[in-house]
């Protein structure tokens, strides 16, 4: 099987942190470059947490990228809460040799774009979608030429956990994810409906413990770290792990569900700002513009993520 060529715009985050490592294990994935998102923390955190993660895991040959500062419209908005103050608190990672680009993220997509054969390459949005959202605004024909953007963002049954109404990638920036769910591309939402059924339990984060190298020690100790805000709250039996589940929908689409349905997002209420609004029954006739994933096997994606973390260095 040929590898799929990828392109990861991502906020790190340790959950980010670990889909970045997932694609890194694997053979079946060609990952042409990083854009760093302003998201959980600062454009300039999460292009140097970028760094971290490629550091950690030996691969300074792929290159990272800033994307831009600030959203579309609204004003910036942090997760530090969740993350901790870089973003990615838990593990002692040293200081990356190799810095970012000096490209803007948003050019380095549109040229990767224009030198690759059309619809070969897949974007994978782990943040706010404002990188996606400028290029198409920039130059629509050429981002045209993705294969598909597969999307950690929005809610249906789990409304939204940055507030009772949205999940934090589209209320971070709303305007930048409408504008792609209205621009025609093939988009794949993997939203907290996958997210919050994908539980990172005390046997897991042992089995994972367990792992040899040090990309799993700091996957388990970024896990330890970010999961201490999701289990006081939820109090469930594991913390929801969101952005892996895009790159286990990329390597393995079966282990996942969903239907092609229409997708809005709320971009001006005060009270539901970046609620996506799932037609799920199409009840509004509105045209099908995103796959909405609803369902995983969750043991499935585990087995995957354990056996990739383990191949890492
Ligand atoms: O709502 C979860 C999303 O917000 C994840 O991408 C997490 O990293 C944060 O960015
Ligand atoms: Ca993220």
């Amino acid at each position: 099987m040929d590898r799929q060529k990828l392109i990861i715009d991502t906020d790190p985050g340790q959950d980010d942190a670990i889909a970045i490592m997932l694609a890194l294990a694997s053979p079946h994935i060609d990952l042409l470059g990083i854009i760093a998102a302003a998201g959980n923390v600062s454009v300039e955190q999460t292009a140097e947490n970028a760094c971290k993660i490629l550091e950690l895991a030996k691969r300074q040959d792929i290159k990272v990228y800033k994307g831009c500062p600030r959203p579309i419209r609204r004003p910036p908005i942090t997760a530090q809460h969740v993350h901790g103050q870089t973003g990615m608190d838990g593990p002692d990672l040293p200081t990356p040799l190799h810095t970012p680009e000096q490209q803007h993220g948003v050019t380095f997509l549109l040229e990767t774009l224009a030198a690759h054969p059309a619809h070969t390459i897949t974007l994978v949005t782990i943040g706010p979608m404002t990188n996606l959202a400028a290029a198409l605004v920039q130059a629509p024909e050429t981002v045209a030429r993705l294969k598909q953007v597969v999307a950690m963002g929005g809610a249906w049954s789990e409304t939204g956990n940055i507030t009772p109404a949205a999940e934090f990638n589209a209320f971070a920036d709303p305007d930048a994810m409408a504008i792609a769910l209205n621009s025609g591309l093939p988009v794949t939402l993997v939203p907290l409906d996958i997210t919050h059924r994908f539980l990172i339990t005390p046997d897991r984060l042992e089995a994972l413990a367990k792992l040899p190298g040090h990309c799993a020690k700091a996957a388990h100790a970024m896990l330890t770290f970010s999961a201490r805000f999701d289990l006081n709250k939820y109090g469930w039996p594991g913390a929801p792990l969101h952005d892996p589940c895009t790159i286990g929908y990329v390597l393995c689409p079966h282990l996942f569900a969903g239907k092609t349905i229409n997708v809005e997002v709320e971009v001006s209420s005060p009270l539901t700002l970046g609620a996506t609004v799932v037609d799920w029954w199409q009840v509004t006739g509105r045209p099908p513009n995103a796959t909405f994933l609803r369902s995983v096997d969750d043991n499935g994606l585990w087995t995957l993520i354990l056996e990739s973390l383990s191949r890492l260095s």
